[in-house]
């Protein structure tokens, strides 16, 4: 017998995307202490929630835990130490919270795609999505990659880092491949985007 999943709930037209994020006390900038560094496994199920808070308001692809552990060496997360975080139980608790992921998915010989990168509402504006997309640039280049590409809806944001705008029908066909299992296939409004390293 085959098992098919309810569609899922229509979502409510009050619902605002920061409320699919966890809440946290915001502290001074000059107490943040933000750490960058490669994830691991542990850290998937916080990469879900900040990526798919977005996918949520359909900003981004939505990801499940099947492609955050395989694609884990992808990824680059932004951790803000003891952060302060009231739990559910509204006790004060001091946690290790990601407040930003970034991924490069290597595509082909000279084609990198940047992929997930998010932050925080309550993080953005502090230089954190640059940072990280320096990151995964100086990956690549390591990896001996010289263009890297990605779609996205934030083309401002991609343009402060110097990626320029590029014409569907020039980016590289392996660029395609996730399109087919985007929610968005019929209806994408996500622009192409291409830097030379
Ligand atoms: C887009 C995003 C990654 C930017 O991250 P960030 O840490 O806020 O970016 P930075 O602080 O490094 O921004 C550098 C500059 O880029 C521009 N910029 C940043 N976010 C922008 C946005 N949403 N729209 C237009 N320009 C933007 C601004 O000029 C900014 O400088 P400023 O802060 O002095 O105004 C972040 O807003 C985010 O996670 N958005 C939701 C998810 C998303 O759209 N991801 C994009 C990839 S699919």
């Amino acid at each position: 017998m085959e098992y098919v999943e309810p569609p899922p709930a229509p979502k409510s037209e009050e619902e605002k995307p920061e409320e699919k994020f966890r809440k946290v006390l915001i502290k001074p900038d000059e107490d943040r202490q933000i750490a960058i560094q490669k994830a691991q496994v542990r850290d998937v199920q916080e990469i879900l929630d900040l990526v798919n808070g977005y996918a949520a308001a359909d900003v981004m692809l939505p990801r499940g835990p099947q492609y955050l552990y395989e694609n884990i060496r992808d990824f680059v997360i932004a951790s803000d130490r003891n952060v302060p975080v009231y739990s559910m139980m509204e006790t004060r608790e001091e946690l290790h919270l990601i407040v930003a992921c970034g991924s490069l998915h290597v595509l082909w010989d000279d084609i990198a795609e940047i992929r997930a990168l998010a932050i925080h509402p309550d993080y953005q504006h502090l230089g954190l999505g640059s940072k990280l997309a320096e990151y995964l640039m100086e990956e690549a280049k390591q990896l001996g990659i010289r263009r890297v590409y990605t779609f996205t809806l934030t083309e401002e944001f991609f343009r402060t880092i110097g990626f320029k705008r590029q014409k569907r029908e020039e980016l590289p066909p392996k660029m395609w491949g996730e399109c087919s299992r985007c929610p968005k296939y019929f209806k994408c409004d996500e622009v192409g985007m291409v830097k030379v390293l």
